[in-house]
């Protein structure tokens, strides 16, 4: 039986195909093919009831007639029914359960198949993009872990991704940061720490020049050097920058994190010119008190709060660097889409910036991309408040691997004091970090959360170590048997699922493909987090109500393909949202 990934982008194009068979206008109808509540089916056709009310129709007598169009390939592999009001539900046959598990049995295979979601897209995806010379807090994971897993998702779907960190590497804070590093600099503790060294710099040339003013003249003018391109100048900010990127690259390296690109600000300070005058020459900014700024008068708010986008002592800022930014990644990356991931705080200027982008690329004939600014919430402590060491400081980005790692050490240690130390260690690292970004994850991205290292490092519910040792368990059941999980002569003779648990665990994997459309179309990674839960749940339910290791070899065999297949998607899955998986621990 040849079967495809996706079941439900497969039914949709049959029933539609059926529509024009069956007389409706098919043009009008669309499927809306959708997966079924477990009790009723695997998929569901919503469509009929609209399209048979829209035309007086009985909704029952149109749905019989596009099942009855149905090719008898399809009608043989469904058990069809009509609910309700003309909705249509399909269950699959067992026998399609156990083609499509045999299917899919690699992580390539599963790869090809994920393709056809998003083939022939590319995406540029700006996440992370912290400021440089200044140390990342808390504040900056959620961008880095929520984009990492939404490159890697789309890139599994079939998308070309261009990771892009856009570098806050440019502005007025240099002009007190290089006067720092003239006056203030200990090498000592740039050798040690750059990064905590420059924002030291920065606070105390920040301090002379509130107490000096010739201090504060010699920091205005250190920048308006670097503006201006002195050498020297132009030297110690490169430095600079290259010191932070460096620093950065450690922690990302910790997440598994690789950029394609470090397009900061500064790359666009020179591509900023004529964005000014293509908006003046199609008669969207307007000088507004010194400034040039962009009214949106359609807009309940921004008819009245312009975009500013030259600020009135001339100095581009953050939005005209934006809006370059803009055309540099249609332009040279050919980008079908962007993706910027930011805290919602930055609403406006993303609603701002997209909406000036729409009126200038309509006005200037540039081919419009889709646009996404994926926002997320803020982590809080345990008072509600966003999280703070005691000290009410922000709590550095790298302090909180380091503890999450300790944390987990603590634990694994515990539970398997006989392993060695680096193993434990090393398992440590996977545990403690995933957790951390699992329970970044697990949650919708746009609400706040609460962070309790108790919560996110528990064994129970829907958390990373609990996922993680579900891995781990199925590894040993293989590994007792000396077998490898994806060894084919293992599962060879399965048969079909029959018993309630092993239809159950069957469906659930089935179900994979639905998940990551939903996923990646909404850019909410919960969704598969809450399916990878789900799923590790039907396996428990499986692996209790149904023993593996049976005398009768087709039983086994269908069993050893549930449990290898489970890993599969589990394994893929926790890869995809970042997690590194173990197979002991
Ligand atoms: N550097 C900014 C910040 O720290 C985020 C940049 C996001 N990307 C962008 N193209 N504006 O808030």
């Amino acid at each position: 039986m040849d079967v495809t990934f996706d079941l439900a982008a497969e039914l949709n194009a049959a029933l539609q195909a059926a529509a024009t068979r069956a007389g409706l206008e098919a043009e009008a109808f669309a499927p809306e093919v959708r997966p079924a509540d477990p009790r009723h089916g695997d998929l569901q056709a919503n469509g009929v009831l609209g399209y048979a009310k829209a035309r007086k129709l009985n909704p029952r007598a149109t749905a019989e007639q596009l099942v009855a169009a149905l090719p008898a390939d399809l009608l043989n592999r469904y058990t069809v029914a009509i609910a309700g009001p003309g909705f249509i539900n399909f269950t699959l046959k067992p026998a399609v359960l156990l083609a499509w598990l045999e299917k899919h049995d690699t992580p390539d295979h599963l790869r090809a198949g994920a393709a056809s979601l998003h083939a022939n897209r590319r995406y540029v995806v700006d996440y992370g993009s912290p400021n440089t010379a200044k140390q990342m807090h808390v504040g900056h994971i959620r961008s880095i872990i929520i984009g990492e897993a939404i490159c890697r998702l789309l890139e599994f779907c079939g998308a070309e991704v261009v990771r892009d960190n856009h570098l806050g590497d440019w502005g007025t804070q240099f002009g007190k940061i290089l006067y720092g590093y003239k006056h203030c600099l200990d090498p000592e503790a740039l050798a040690r720490d750059p990064l905590e060294e420059f924002e030291r710099l920065y606070k105390a040339a920040d301090a002379a020049c509130k107490a000096d003013p010739a201090a504060l003249d010699e920091a205005r003018q250190e920048l308006v050097r670097l503006q201006n391109g002195e050498p020297d100048a132009v030297a110690l900010w490169q430095q600079v920058n290259r010191l932070s990127i460096d620093s950065l690259n450690r922690i990302y390296a910790r997440l598994g994190v690789r950029y394609d690109h470090f397009l900061g600000e500064s790359f666009y300070r020179d591509r900023i010119e004529p964005v000014y005058r293509e908006l003046i020459a199609a008669g969207l900014a307007v000088e507004s008190e010194g400034a040039l700024v962009v009214f949106h008068p359609e807009h309940p708010r921004f008819a009245k709060q312009p975009f500013i986008v030259r600020k009135s002592d001339g100095a581009s800022n953050y939005a005209s660097t934006d809006l370059a930014t803009m055309v540099y990644r249609v332009g040279h990356f050919d980008a079908n889409g962007i993706i910027i991931v930011t805290d919602a705080r930055q609403n406006d200027h993303f609603e701002q910036l997209w909406l000036t982008t729409q009126k200038w690329f309509a006005a200037t004939n540039r081919r419009l991309p889709e646009f996404q600014h994926v926002t997320f919430g803020t982590i809080l402590g345990e008072d509600g408040k966003a999280i703070k060491t005691r000290s009410g400081d922000p709590i550095k980005l790298a302090a909180l691997l380091d503890e999450a790692a300790e944390r987990a050490f603590a634990i694994v240690t515990e539970k398997s004091p006989e392993l060695p130390e680096d193993e434990r260690r090393h398992i440590a690292e996977a545990v403690g970090i995933g957790a951390v970004r699992y329970a970044d994850l697990a949650q919708n991205r746009s609400s706040d959360y609460v962070f309790n290292w108790e919560k996110i490092l528990a064994f129970e519910g829907n958390t990373a170590p609990y996922l993680l040792y579900a891995v781990t368990r199925i590894h040993s059941i293989f590994r007792k048997l000396g077998l490898a999980p994806q060894d084919a002569g293992a599962t060879a003779c399965a048969t079909v699922p029959e018993t309630p648990a092993e239809l159950a665990l069957a469906r659930k994997l089935v179900g994979l493909p639905a998940v990551l459309n939903v996923t990646t179309t909404q850019l909410r990674p919960h969704f598969l987090c809450t399916y990878l839960y789900e799923l590790a749940g039907e396996f428990s339910g499986f692996y209790t109500a149904d023993k593996v290791l049976v005398d009768d070899p087709a039983v086994r065999a269908r069993r050893l393909l549930l449990c290898a297949r489970t890993l599969l998607v589990l394994e893929t899955g926790l890869q995809l949202l970042g997690l590194r998986t173990l197979t002991r621990m």
